[in-house]
């Protein structure tokens, strides 16, 4: 018993819990995800583990993607990256649907399943679906030799490293890096970016190790929000765009390991529902990065406030305008607006883990959750 507390200590290297560890982890999680995949000096990217599957992806008339949990939160990032930077229309299913509505598969079709773990139940079933229709089916997956990675004709790993909280982090982040190589690679090769914009994408992505770790430099910050909003039995998560998945991110891992209820919504949708619930006691997240939907998030923070809503926001770094507006900022560094999931993310992880640890929660085992879900 002593020898394996001490073991788990060692294993936490330090840190209280897992997830922290994860969490504090991902600078290095996500280089290692690129490692060997990404070349600045010569300019490219490349997954060698759909190498061979290349020339079918460019000429992909559909994409479908499926998933659970947090990697279906991923997914919808990629539906994002894959039709801006690809062009090839994407589908984002939850596993749990896809397999049961007798979906409409076909052979010229590539079916891509996301999975920390490889194991999920209802991940492998679509799976098996999508295969016998006919359809091509690649994976990614954080845990090498699962059944997942084993049963896809190819796919790529996340090389996030073992992860042990059941609640996602490193996990996401590196699916979210997997798509953007895996976009980036199609859309080199199917001539739908130009080579400034590949340049510029690459070069950011890079930066985002170095920015990711700036972020978690503000953890007293975030530990200080989390202090404020710890007894709400409420959340809002608000995002447009790319934002919209990190939103319905934020407020899974808030509710999963806090038991906070908390939902994630587009900016835009709070008026036909979640407007209702808005008062002096409701905390709202909003990601109110620089970019093209900037100017209507502001309306919609302007919403929340005359409501007496609370706001939480997080911002590009030097932004002003919503500073004055909101009760707390996050600023995070300005990165290219396909790139700024993998870093809104991570402070809405950090509050989230602050918060559940107030609350004297069981964070790295949440009660009714389990790490991967092999029963349906
Ligand atoms: C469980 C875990 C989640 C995970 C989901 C999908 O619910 O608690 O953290 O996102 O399963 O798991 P997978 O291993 O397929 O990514």
């Amino acid at each position: 018993q002593k020898l394996e507390m001490q073991l788990e200590a060692i294993e936490k290297g330090g840190y209280e819990h897992f997830m922290l560890k994860e969490i504090h982890e991902q600078p290095r999680s996500i280089q290692d995800c690129f490692r060997g995949r990404l070349n600045l000096d010569e300019g490219w990217v490349g997954l060698g583990g759909i190498k061979d599957y290349e020339k079918q992806l460019t000429k992909a008339k559909r994409i479908i993607m499926v998933a659970c949990g947090t990697s279906w939160h991923a997914a919808l990032v990629g539906e994002y990256l894959f039709e801006d930077l690809t062009r090839i229309p994407v589908e984002v299913e939850y596993a749990s649907e896809f397999r049961y509505r007798n979906p409409i598969i076909n052979e010229d079709d590539i079916v891509i399943a996301i999975s920390q773990s490889g194991e999920t139940a209802d991940t492998l079933a679509a799976l098996d679906l999508a295969k016998s229709k006919g359809a091509t089916i690649l994976g990614i997956c954080n845990v090498v030799g699962s059944s997942i990675s084993r049963v896809t004709d190819a796919g790529s790993y996340t090389h996030a490293g073992p992860e042990i909280g059941v609640a996602s982090t490193k996990a996401f982040t590196a699916q979210v890096t997997v798509l953007t190589l895996m976009a980036l690679t199609i859309a080199r090769k199917k001539g739908t970016i130009i080579e400034s914009e590949f340049r510029k994408i690459i070069t950011e992505l890079d930066l985002i190790p170095n920015k990711v770790a700036k972020i978690l430099e503000k953890a007293d910050q975030l530990e200080e929000i989390a202090a404020a909003y710890k007894d709400a039995s409420n959340a809002l998560y608000l995002g447009r765009g790319n934002s919209f998945p990190v939103a319905l991110e934020g407020a899974l891992k808030l509710k999963e390991i806090s038991y906070i209820h908390a939902e994630g919504y587009p900016a835009a949708e709070m008026k036909h529902g979640p407007i209702a619930l808005i008062d002096e006691e409701m905390p709202v997240f909003v990601i109110a990065t620089q970019g093209p939907s900037y100017e209507k998030v502001v309306s919609n923070i302007q919403e929340v406030k005359a409501r007496k809503g609370k706001i939480i926001a997080v911002i590009t770094e030097g932004d002003e305008q919503v500073k004055e507006m909101a009760d707390h900022c996050i600023e995070i560094p300005d990165t290219d607006e396909n790139l700024t999931p993998l870093l809104t993310t991570i402070p809405l992880q950090l509050i989230s883990y602050y918060v559940a640890v107030m609350r004297g929660a069981n964070v790295d085992q949440p009660r009714n959750l389990a790490k991967s879900v092999t029963v349906e």
